[in-house]
C-alpha cells in the first residue's frame, strides 16, 4: 500500500511507522487514521515483524485531531459515524507497540500514544489534552486512559484547564516510562522494540494482554487470567528453550513455537 500520510519501514523484526505530517505538526485527519490502522494490521499479519514503533518529528508526535477537517461536522454525522471508533482498531493491536514522543502530543497526539503499550519520551516532549479550550473535550480516549496513567487529580488538571505537561512531570506522574535526549529518541525506543522482538512472541504478546487486563478487571479475575496464560505458555517450545538456555549458560533461540 502507497501511504501518503506515514511513512512505513522495517528494521529487522521492528516496524517502525512515522506520522509524516509536517506542516499540520501531524494533525490526525482521517487519511492518517486509514493509514496508520492499515500499517499496524500490516505489521500484525507479518511473522516476521516481533514489535513495533510510532513516532512524529522533533517538533510533533501529534498536535491532536485535525481541527480543520472536524470544525464543520454535525452532532449527528460525529454521533451516526461514531467518529473516532476507528482508533480502537489501532488500540487492539495485538503485537507490541511503543510510542516514541518528541515535542507536542496533544489532543488525539497524546490519546494516540496512550493507546500505545508505552512512551518513550524526548526530553523537548510536552503532553496535553487541550480540547477544552476548543469548546469540547477529548475524544480518543483522554478522559478515560489519562485518568487510569495519572490519576484523577492530574487528569481532571489536564482536561479542565488543559494545560501542558512537560517530560519531567510525564515521566514523574507515569505517562511515560523512560525520558531521553531528543537525539536519541529514535534509537532508544527502537533499541527497546528490538529486545522485545527477540524473545518468544506468543510470550511477549500474553505478557501484553495480562497488563492490559489490570485495567478492565478486578485482582482476582485478572491474577487468575494471568496464572492461566502463564501456564499456556508450558505448552511451547520457548519455555522449554528458555529455561533451557538459562541452566546451560548460553543465549536462547526462540522460533515462537
Ligand atoms: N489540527 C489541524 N491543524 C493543526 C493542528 C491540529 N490539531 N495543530 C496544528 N495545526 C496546524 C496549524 O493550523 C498550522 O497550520 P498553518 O501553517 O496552515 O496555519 C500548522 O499546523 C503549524 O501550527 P502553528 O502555527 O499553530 O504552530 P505553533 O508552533 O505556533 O503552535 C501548537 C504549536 C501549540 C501545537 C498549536 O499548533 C496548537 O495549539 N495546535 C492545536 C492543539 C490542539 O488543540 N489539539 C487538540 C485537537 S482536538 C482533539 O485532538 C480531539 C480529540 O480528543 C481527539
Amino acid at each position: 500500500m502507497a501511504y501518503e500520510t506515514i511513512i512505513v519501514e522495517t528494521r529487522g523484526k521492528v516496524g517502525l511507522i512515522t506520522l509524516n505530517r509536517p506542516k499540520a505538526l501531524n494533525a490526525l485527519n482521517s487519511e492518517v487514521l486509514k493509514e496508520v490502522v492499515a500499517a499496524v494490521n500490516g505489521f500484525g499479519a507479518n511473522p516476521d515483524i516481533g514489535a513495533m514503533v510510532i513516532t512524529g518529528s522533533e517538533k510533533a508526535f501529534a498536535a491532536g485531531a485535525d481541527i480543520k477537517e472536524m470544525q464543520a461536522i454535525s452532532f449527528v454525522d460525529a454521533y451516526v459515524q461514531d467518529f473516532f471508533v476507528g482508533w480502537e482498531e489501532f488500540a487492539r493491536t495485538r503485537k507490541p507497540i511503543i510510542a516514541a514522543v518528541a515535542g507536542y502530543a496533544l489532543g488525539g497526539g497524546c490519546e494516540l500514544a496512550m493507546m500505545c503499550d508505552f512512551i518513550i519520551a524526548a526530553d523537548n516532549a510536552k503532553f496535553g489534552q487541550p480540547e477544552i479550550t476548543l469548546g469540547v473535550m477529548p475524544g480518543m480516549g483522554g478522559s478515560q486512559r489519562l485518568t487510569r496513567f495519572v490519576g484523577k487529580s492530574k487528569a481532571m488538571d489536564m482536561c479542565l484547564t488543559g494545560r501542558m505537561m512537560d517530560a519531567a512531570e510525564a515521566e514523574r506522574c507515569g505517562l511515560v516510562s523512560r525520558v531521553v535526549p531528543a537525539g536519541e529518541l529514535l534509537e532508544e525506543a527502537l533499541m527497546a522494540a528490538a529486545k522485545i522482538a527477540d524473545f518468544s512472541l506468543p510470550s511477549v504478546m500474553m505478557a501484553k494482554e495480562a497488563v492490559n487486563r489490570a485495567y478492565e478487571t478486578t485482582l482476582a479475575e485478572g491474577l487468575r487470567f494471568e496464572r492461566r496464560l502463564f501456564h499456556s505458555l508450558f505448552a511451547l517450545d520457548d519455555q522449554k528453550e528458555g529455561m533451557a538456555a538459562f541452566a546451560e549458560k548460553r543465549k536462547p533461540n526462540f522460533t515462537n513455537r
